[in-house]
């Protein structure tokens, strides 16, 4: 199979002219589900008022955030400016977030360059008395960088927060437990570990492995998205940290992988983003699955005219 041909849709100028006018939303803009469960939002994370407009006074059960933090970022902001962005978000974030709530955020650590910005975002989020730390998850990318005179940079870190006291599900991965022999006394009667747990795969804990990051070989491939996460993912951290029927946020929609996985779990999800491409890719993904059952498009152009 050929490696689709499609650039990236934030920074080819002449693609995102000729695409723009085929999306749905301008910048302001909200697409409401004819079906009443989701919302997409041409809207900018750190702007409160647009944040509250696009709640409407409704609060979430979960936060699952994805921003940009790539050099393009950094060059274009620089660091501190960067975090006081992030800082702007996350209280956005919280305003609309249920008493008992849980939040995630997905952030790198460039090895190249102080391990930006994960340490300094995890220090300007203990700043905020509301959220309690809870885990601090990587899951381990295929590909990586720096591989010849370095150890080969794989992963990607994943931070969960919490406000109150919000549900948790444990999840089991599809890896069978092998290690036999760790025994307990309960109840006076000599239990192996295999017999008292209660599924006979392991749990991912807090190191992920067995997630594929998503290339173009993959149905769940969108191209022209630069940074899409797994579905394996976010349906993880959706059916973790919350109910059927809960309001899911996610504010840097990209592909819409949250939206797709809250779509086939049963939760509503309000996700924005914003660049109008990115809405228009999400509210497109949706469409297809419901209408197809497909993930994504594999290697084919999500913006091709249907003949
Ligand atoms: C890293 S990607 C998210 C990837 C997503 N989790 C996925 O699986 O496809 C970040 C997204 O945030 C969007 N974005 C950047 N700044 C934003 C802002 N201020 N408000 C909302 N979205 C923003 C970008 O357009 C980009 O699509």
């Amino acid at each position: 199979m050929e490696k689709a041909a499609s650039n990236r849709f934030d920074v080819d100028s002449e693609l995102r002219e000729s695409l723009l006018p085929e999306c749905r939303l301008k910048f302001g803009e909200v697409w409401e589900d004819p079906s009443g469960a989701h919302k997409v939002g041409c809207i900018d994370a750190a702007d409160s008022s647009m944040v509250s407009g696009f709640m409407s006074g409704k609060k979430a059960k979960l936060a699952l955030h994805d921003p940009p933090y790539n050099l393009v970022v950094f060059d274009r902001l620089g660091k501190a400016d960067f975090i006081n962005w992030c800082e702007k978000w996350i209280r956005n974030t919280s305003s609309v977030m249920d008493e008992d709530s849980s939040l995630y955020v997905w952030l790198g650590a460039d090895q190249n360059d102080g391990f930006q910005p994960l340490p300094d975002f995890m220090i300007m989020m203990r700043g905020l008395d509301e959220f309690k730390p809870r885990s601090f998850i990587t899951m381990r990318n295929q590909r990586g960088y720096g591989t010849q005179k370095n150890w080969m940079s794989v992963r990607q870190e994943l931070l969960y927060y919490i406000k109150g006291n919000p549900d948790f599900h444990v999840q089991y991965t599809d890896i069978p437990k092998i290690l036999r022999g760790y025994y307990k006394n309960i109840g006076g009667k000599l239990t192996e570990n295999i017999e008292r747990g209660k599924s006979e795969n392991i749990r991912p804990g807090n190191v992920w492995v067995d997630i594929q990051q998503v290339f173009y070989k993959m149905r769940e491939n969108v191209p022209g998205c630069y940074a899409q996460k797994p579905l394996k993912s976010s349906d993880r951290i959706v059916a973790a940290s919350s109910n059927q029927g809960d309001i899911v946020i996610d504010f840097f929609a990209h592909s819409g992988s949250t939206m797709l996985s809250c779509e086939r779990m049963g939760r509503k999800c309000f996700t924005a983003d914003i660049d109008p491409i990115f809405c228009e890719i999400s509210i497109r993904r949706l469409e297809r699955f419901r209408k197809t059952g497909l993930a994504g498009w594999q290697n084919e152009d999500p913006f091709k005219r249907e003949c």
